[in-house]
């Protein structure tokens, strides 16, 4: 594992999207799989940015979302396809068509886990992930536990989670208590990982998944087992780490 240490949330973006940047460029067909939060929205605006002023062209990309809440529509102003819509894919020429991610209301919620991973695989997965990192160490939403969950699931988030989306929502009542996410194996099985994290509220978190022990406990603990994963954190963030002043 790689760790990039930045000043501050800006660069974070900057660098996350360079790295993004240069696999579209290097393969104009990638499938690059995505995430939302706070963290990755300079990453977002980033490569908007290189689209719109240096014609990084996204035409033939197929995007993969991590994870939806479960109850929320498409059309729900909270619903992670909603955020995607706003902050890449209305921003991008990416084709509508081939951005995915789970359904949070379909009827049939195991079948629409299994077909997720069936699809994810049947495009062969990603080539880069993003992620993001949860204060608990979650990634996407697979949260703390005591076995790591290798397909796509449906989860009950956590209250620690439950309680840091709901600045999100009017009551603490609105905010989702299930999602789907995927597993372990489609996170794994991408070639390569950029986790992203920035400011003190991320920097236990950051200092377990990197240093300490793998383990479900810490879920984002498995990108140290992964061949090519890079992880961009600022000052803040690494705070609890041998890193810390050296940014
Ligand atoms: C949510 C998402 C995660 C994300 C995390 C951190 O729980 N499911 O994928 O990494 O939030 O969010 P933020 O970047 O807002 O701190």
């Amino acid at each position: 594992m790689r760790i990039i240490a930045v000043k501050d949330a800006g660069q974070m973006g900057l660098e996350a999207a360079r790295l993004m940047a240069g696999v579209v460029r290097e393969k104009p067909e990638a499938v690059l799989g995505l995430a939302t939060g706070s963290t990755p929205l300079g990453t977002y605006a980033e490569l908007a940015r290189l689209c719109a002023r240096e014609g990084l062209d996204f035409s033939k990309i197929t995007s993969f979302n991590l994870d939806e809440y479960i109850g929320l529509d498409r059309d729900h102003p909270q619903s992670y396809f909603a955020y995607m819509k706003e902050h890449f894919v209305d921003l991008v020429n990416i084709a509508p068509e081939n951005v995915f991610l789970p359904d949070g209301v379909a009827e049939d919620l195991e079948a629409e886990c299994h077909e997720y991973d069936r699809l994810l695989e049947s495009y062969g997965f990603a080539d880069l992930q993003l992620l993001g990192i949860g204060t608990n160490g979650h990634i996407a939403f697979n949260e703390p536990d005591d076995h790591f969950v290798a397909a796509t699931h449906k989860v009950a988030l956590t209250a620690e989670t439950i309680q840091a989306n709901q600045r999100f929502f009017d009551r603490l009542e609105d905010v989702p208590t299930h999602a789907i996410t995927l597993g372990m194996r489609g996170i794994m099985s991408a070639r390569q990982l950029v986790l992203i994290a920035s400011g003190s509220g991320k920097a236990r978190a950051i200092a377990d998944a990197c240093f300490g022990p793998v383990t479900p406990k810490v879920p984002a603990s498995i990108i140290q087992l992964h061949a090519n994963a890079v992880v961009i954190a600022d000052r803040e963030a690494l705070a609890l780490t041998e890193l810390a002043g050296q940014v």
